[in-house]
């Protein structure tokens, strides 16, 4: 076992390691930066979707709210997003007009293979974007995305999880560039920043910023409770955080749209509440650092994702964690990594198994 865990301490560890890797093994092939052109060997016509229906459970689910931020802004098609066991038993409404995109890393949950059936059942075309070859619902789909992340062991999803939200990145340009709502300018731009997010994720791993990361998880370790607050395309980065914390180290955490504080966790701050931010630049940092302002007001206690070289924001935060820069509409990949990082860290401080933690399954095949 310790060799196939490659040297690292766990799979989990392993397999963020792998990060670059395995999205440079989704991305390969499927991007041509000198036309411009997204070749993702899918037989449905981009072009005759009305609606799309994404469905997951767990960290695939956050990759899917990604996706709906993605699509409907490049794409300009409506998206929802279920987690599966809600929309199985919803009588959700479908018709031939409507993708239904499934995502999941293993290919059998069972909630997300009943709800793939559900929307066939309705007319939909379907479009899986799945990790594991020849899994029980790549042979139901019309068509299956494989995102190529290699092999994912640790029960936390990570590896899986970023190339996941890089496969949907590549299917909202794909049906951008169908639908032409994206000017070549900005799809070239956009394309340029997608395959350089290997680069990225690498940099976000560097031993530096990751004995930071390490240092901070440590210092707040003992907190009983947990904030995560993002907005836009990285409020499901804030969501995913607050899950990979509660999954290994056992602390109550809770994800949050930023904007949504005020309705509910504002009651929960105090000096114990140690509050996450996802703060890279964004055309709404502004009003994610008041944000920030409100928790600080309430003596919260801020850590602070900025992109590298924001030294103006630094000054709200009681410890900053600095994140390569990165194209807003990618930046939930490379932000995500210091969040896993964080929880990585926290779970190994207060001596927890991170690779099987309690009461969770890798795939949950039953109901
Ligand atoms: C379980 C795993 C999660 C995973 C979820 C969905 O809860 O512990 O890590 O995100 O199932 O799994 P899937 O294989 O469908 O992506």
């Amino acid at each position: 076992e310790a060799a196939e865990k490659g040297g690292y301490d766990s799979y989990m560890l392993k397999e963020i390691y792998e990060q670059p890797q395995a999205l440079t093994n989704t991305l390969i092939g499927r991007l041509h930066d000198e036309t411009g052109e997204v070749n993702l060997d899918i037989n449905l016509d981009p072009a005759s979707f009305k609606r799309i229906s994404i469905i997951a459970c767990g960290t695939a689910y956050y990759a899917g709210l990604v996706g709906e931020y993605l699509i409907e802004q490049l794409a300009r098609i409506p998206v929802e997003v279920d987690v599966a066991s809600e929309y199985r038993y919803r009588d959700p409404i479908v018709s031939p007009e409507t993708l239904a995109i499934v995502i999941s890393q293993s290919g059998e949950t069972i909630d997300t293979l009943e709800a793939l059936r559900e929307a066939k059942k309705g007319g939909a075309r379907t479009l899986g974007v799945i990790n594991a070859k020849g899994s029980s619902m790549t042979r139901e789909l019309d068509d299956t995305l494989y995102i190529h992340a290699g092999p994912e062991i640790g029960v936390a999803s990570t590896k899986a999880y970023t190339s996941m939200v890089g496969a949907m990145l590549m299917l909202a340009l794909w049906l951008a560039r169908a639908r032409g709502t994206l000017s070549e300018e900005a799809g070239k731009e956009l394309l340029h920043a997608t395959r350089e997010l290997p680069r990225l994720v690498e940099e976000a791993l560097s031993e530096e910023r990751v004995s930071r990361i390490r240092e901070v998880a440590e210092r707040y370790a003992h907190a009983r409770d947990y904030l995560f607050l993002g907005r836009g395309v990285n409020a499901p980065t804030a969501f995913e955080g607050a899950l990979k914390l509660k999954e290994i180290s056992y602390i109550h955490a809770e994800g949050y749209a930023a904007g949504e504080m005020k309705h509910g966790p504002i009651a929960l701050i105090d000096a114990n509440l140690p509050v996450v931010v996802v703060g890279t630049e964004s055309r709404l940092l502004e009003k994610t650092i008041s944000n920030v302002q409100e928790v600080r007001a309430r003596a919260g206690r801020v850590i602070l994702l900025l992109s590298d070289g924001d030294t103006e924001n630094a000054q709200h935060a009681d410890d900053v964690l600095y994140v390569p820069r990165s194209h807003e509409m990618v930046s939930p990949i490379v932000n995500v990594v210091t969040l896993q990082l964080l929880s990585y860290f926290t779970a190994t401080h207060l001596g927890k198994d991170v690779d099987k933690p309690r009461n969770l399954a890798k795939s949950v095949t039953v109901e």
